[in-house]
């Protein structure tokens, strides 16, 4: 083992073995795969950008929903391919998926070796262990692991924001969700090492940190050297705002049942803390929350609402939606309509249900919204978020904001994109700035997914 390799960036050096990484799912999974590539940068390999060059494929997996895994399941047809013209090319499977299904995925033609989302530290002495001619799989599940020493190798195109894992697991059990069972029991990483990396990625230039959990407001940290010392997620977001005014900080995930007004009130006190919070609603039925086991009502979940709104009035909120859960009427399915419109989301990840194995929910109630309502369930709730999105956009003519420059326009090279500290998407004539630098940006015009202005001189 060598430290040579060791960098923010990855190190690029075609005379190394080379590893191509595909990251599926999650930000989480994105996260992952920077720490995946760390493992493996010290134990000598490259990354590279060409799937045709390389050594070792790592596909890093979702669950979440089945559509998810069949699009894996295809991707592993494309390989026999590249197998058939480099004989020694090895394939790994990493993630969820190869967590939730093991040895199955194992025997797949074309899969050299599997590696659940606690092993990675295990990876180099899985493909050593390759050459004795078997298959291998490590698929243990921890208790501590945090990988909270790897300095995570970024992967990201703009070198402007990051992403930083404060925890992993999950121990809400959602009656739906496979995370649990896929990532294991919560456990929340030491704030030091948060800290740490947080002011790594400062130095290297990275103006934007998102700290990412399943639900961060369930974060908690006792120093086992002085159980006293706790660090909670308020405390946690202060102290990585304080590093300096010009790293800007956001999280995501929060749940409705867990956040805490002191995370509010953080967020009131640093403008670099942005003003946007992702809070899944999944569903606006009191019936469907129970069924889900989310432990809030609608009325609770609106109350959350309505702090934030008091304490950040500027402030975006952002939901998961989840359509056609088990035994969902017409009437629950208004109940969601009625909650967006409600809370009037900028933006919304929706999807239909999708059932998984072994989850409470597969287990106890029977999917039973035909296919064709949930598409068309999903439809108006895409359909009325983009209304609603519209319209939040729409309210935003004629302010001013700080926008983050992350790269340029996909459509005119002489125009920028960045975000603003709420999240959304904005475009403006470049002038003389460039990717990384802070513009505040007067909102002229909209669609329903970007905000267009220009530079306020
Ligand atoms: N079916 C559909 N959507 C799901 N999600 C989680 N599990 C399922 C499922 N079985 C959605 C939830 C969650 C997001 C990450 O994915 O909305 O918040
Ligand atoms: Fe899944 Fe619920 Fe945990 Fe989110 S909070 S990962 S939806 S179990």
């Amino acid at each position: 083992m060598t430290n040579k390799y060791y960098s923010v960036k990855p190190v690029l050096d075609n005379k190394l073995p080379q590893v191509f990484i595909e990251t599926y799912g999650c930000q989480m999974n994105v996260s992952d795969s920077e720490v995946v590539l760390s493992v493996l940068q010290k134990c000598g390999y490259a990354l590279c950008d060409k799937i045709e060059n390389a050594d070792l494929i790592l596909l890093n997996t979702c669950s979440i929903r089945d559509n998810a895994e069949q699009r894996i399941w295809g991707r592993l047809e494309n390989f026999k391919i590249l197998k058939k013209k480099k004989r020694t090319l090895i394939v790994g499977i990493l993630g969820c998926m190869a967590e939730r299904l093991k040895e199955e995925l194992l025997s797949h033609q074309v899969v050299d070796l599997v590696a659940g989302p606690d092993t990675y530290r295990d990876l180099p002495n899985l493909i050593a262990a390759l050459t004795s001619g078997d298959k291998q799989i490590n698929t243990l599940l921890s208790q501590e692991e945090t990988y909270a020493d790897i300095s995570p190798v970024r992967m990201d195109k703009n070198g402007v924001s990051a992403f930083i894992s404060i925890m992993r697991g999950c121990n809400n059990m959602c009656s739906y969700c496979v995370v649990p069972y896929v990532r294991g029991a919560e456990r929340s990483r030491d704030p030091k090492s948060i800290m740490r990396e947080a002011r790594e990625l400062f130095e290297n230039g990275y103006k934007e940190i998102s700290l990412l959990g399943q639900n961060v407001d369930s974060y908690h940290w006792s120093n086992p050297d002085n159980p006293t010392h706790k660090v909670s997620f308020a405390e946690l977001l202060e102290m990585i705002a304080l590093i300096d005014p010009k790293l800007r900080v956001r999280f995501s995930t929060s749940h409705p049942k867990d956040m805490a007004n002191s995370v509010l009130y953080t967020m009131a006190m640093y403008q670099n803390i942005c003003n946007h919070i992702h809070l899944p609603v999944q569903s606006g039925s009191d019936a469907i929350l129970e069924r889900m086991n989310r432990k809030y009502t609608r009325a609770e979940y609106l109350a959350r609402v309505a702090k934030i709104r008091e304490i950040l009035p500027t402030s975006t909120i952002s939901t998961d939606m989840i359509a056609g859960f088990c035994g969902e009427t017409e009437e629950d399915h208004l109940d969601s309509l009625s909650i967006m419109r409600d809370v009037g989301y900028y933006t919304a990840f929706m999807f239909q249900y999708s059932e998984r194995p072994n989850t409470k929910a597969a287990r106890h109630y029977p999917d039973d919204v035909p296919a064709e309502t949930k598409a068309r369930r999903l439809n108006e709730i895409i359909a009325l978020q983009n209304e609603l999105s519209l319209k939040s956009n729409q309210a935003d003519i004629g302010k001013e904001f700080e926008v983050l420059v992350e790269g340029f326009s996909k459509r005119s090279k002489s125009d920028l994109l960045g975000r603003t500290s709420q999240n959304k998407v904005c475009i403006f004539p470049a002038g003389d700035h460039k990717i990384g630098d802070y513009v505040t940006v007067k909102v002229l015009s909209c669609s329903s997914a970007t905000l267009k202005g220009v530079e306020v001189v």
